[in-house]
């Protein structure tokens, strides 16, 4: 029989809690995941992620295939299996309001406390309001047979779509709030294989923090990414007018070891299932915690963002006379970055759908987010290559960077499109590359 401490539970197995379970199983856990969904239940069963992430589909047959690795939907299983449970379920933004839904992190407590009944650990991984956790902890001691020997502990993750294996198997930091030396020190031992490495390779920095600054540490890094982002995206709006290169400035932005150049990417602006609700949910938080104005600059943040999708719209409009109505548009992109088949809050599809509305015929191709987006925008066209979506267009609209899209060839491009005209709203295309093939190119914050 494999010891406890060798066990893992992972409860919600949505993009985050999928992740973690085959990574834990990677790492030599006996691990069971656990959703409440049973058709995600029997497709990772199978095989199957219900979502798309380079690499994790054939990590998941492999632990599947090891035996390490299996599937339930029952909370009493999960409760018996392990002594330390993961908690992966979503935190949505509300249908009513800023805040974060917090009704599937609650469903977990109310779903597996009853059946704890040896001392235990739930780990939340979830993004949460500050003071969650401390409120977890007092609800799960309430249910759980075992009281107060049923902890709490919360371990942000930060993984990125797309990465997401990699993130997982090699964080660039460990964060573990804690509310006792033991919740350390079985999370040390979870995480053993990633804090003190066999194979030569550095460890990875932990942090050992309370359960609040926990909680706060994942939503502090996601304001500071908004907030370098839109940075960038306000300095493109002066660019604009006053005639000079947003890209170039980054450039030189960028050498400054202090400021760095990741995530100074002038675009379009972030979207996705975490900054844009992220933000949103702090500012929300702030304000329930009588510190509003600590954060009020998220407001900005958020704002300077969402004129980056007006911005685009108005370049495109301009480019075709001054009205969409009767002009055929090819937006290239769905997803709301690279590699991923995520369209949760895409600047992409906003932009495509707010030209469609306007009275354009658009057509959109991206490599792997379709089938979403045409669930999500069914008023849409959807075309299978690059070359469809352009047919007779009067513009094209790059909206999400896929490699396929910086290795399209402008002059062969050039005999499908009505009118040859660009705009590049990720700042990604080889700009000279298509002005010498006969485009008219633009791009946001450059001339
Ligand atoms: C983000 C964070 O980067 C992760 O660390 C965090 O764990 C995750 O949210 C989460 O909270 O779960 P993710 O949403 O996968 O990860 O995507 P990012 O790579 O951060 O990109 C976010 C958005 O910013 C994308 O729309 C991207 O196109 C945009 N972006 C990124 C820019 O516009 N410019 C840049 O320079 C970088």
């Amino acid at each position: 029989l494999i010891p406890p401490e060798r066990r893992i539970s992972v409860i919600g197995t949505g993009y985050l809690g999928a992740t973690h379970a085959v990574c834990m199983a990677a790492l030599g856990f006996e691990t069971l995941g656990m959703d409440v969904d049973t058709e995600k239940v029997t497709a990772l069963s199978a095989g199957r992620l219900p979502f798309y992430e380079p690499g994790l589909e054939a990590l998941l047959r492999e632990q599947l295939a090891s035996g390490r690795l299996r599937f339930t939907t029952s909370y009493e299983e999960v409760a018996g299996f392990a002594e330390v449970h993961f908690s992966c379920v979503g935190t949505p933004q509300r249908a009513d309001g800023p805040g974060a839904e917090l009704a599937y992190v609650d469903a977990v407590v109310e779903g597996i406390g009853p059946h704890l009944r040896r001392p235990c650990l739930l780990v939340g991984k979830s993004t949460v309001p500050v003071g969650t956790a401390e409120r977890l902890a007092s609800r799960l001691a309430e249910l759980a047979p075992v009281g107060r020997d049923a902890e709490v502990a919360w371990n942000p993750e930060f993984l990125r779509e797309g990465f997401a294996v990699r993130d997982t198997l090699r964080p660039d930091r460990l964060v573990l709030g804690v509310a006792s030396d033991r919740a350390e020190r079985l999370l040390r031992e979870v995480y053993a294989p990633l804090l003190d490495p066999r194979d030569g390779s550095e460890p990875v920095p932990l942090v050992v923090a309370d359960l609040a600054t926990a909680e706060l540490v994942k939503v502090a890094a996601n304001s500071f990414l908004a907030t370098k982002i839109s940075f960038i995206n306000a300095m493109a709006e002066v660019c604009e007018v006053a005639g000079a290169d947003v890209a170039r400035l980054a450039e030189a932005l960028s050498y400054d070891p202090r400021i760095g150049g990741r995530f100074l990417r002038s675009g379009v602006g972030f979207g996705g299932g975490c900054l844009p609700k992220d933000i949103r949910a702090f500012m929300a938080r702030a304000e329930e915690l009588g510190v509003g104005p600590a954060v009020r600059f998220l407001r900005e943040v958020d704002e300077v963002n969402l004129r980056r999708r007006t911005a685009v719209a108005d370049l495109a409009r301009e480019l075709v006379g001054g009205a969409f109505r009767g002009r055929r548009i090819a937006v290239l992109g769905a997803a709301f970055k690279p590699d991923s088949d995520d369209i949760r809050d895409s600047p992409a599809l906003a932009v495509a759908d707010r030209v469609q509305r306007e009275g354009a015929e658009v057509t959109v191709y991206d490599p792997k987010a379709t089938d979403n987006a045409r669930k999500a925008f069914p008023a849409l066209a959807f075309a299978d290559s690059v070359g469809k979506a352009a047919y007779r267009a009067d513009a094209v609209l790059h909206l999400t960077e896929w490699a396929e899209f910086r290795d399209i060839d402008p002059g062969e491009l050039s005999g499908t499109v009505a009118r040859q005209r660009i705009v590049d709203g990720r700042n990604a295309l080889d700009a000279a590359r298509w002005r010498a093939a006969g485009w008219t190119f633009r791009a946001l914050g450059r001339p």
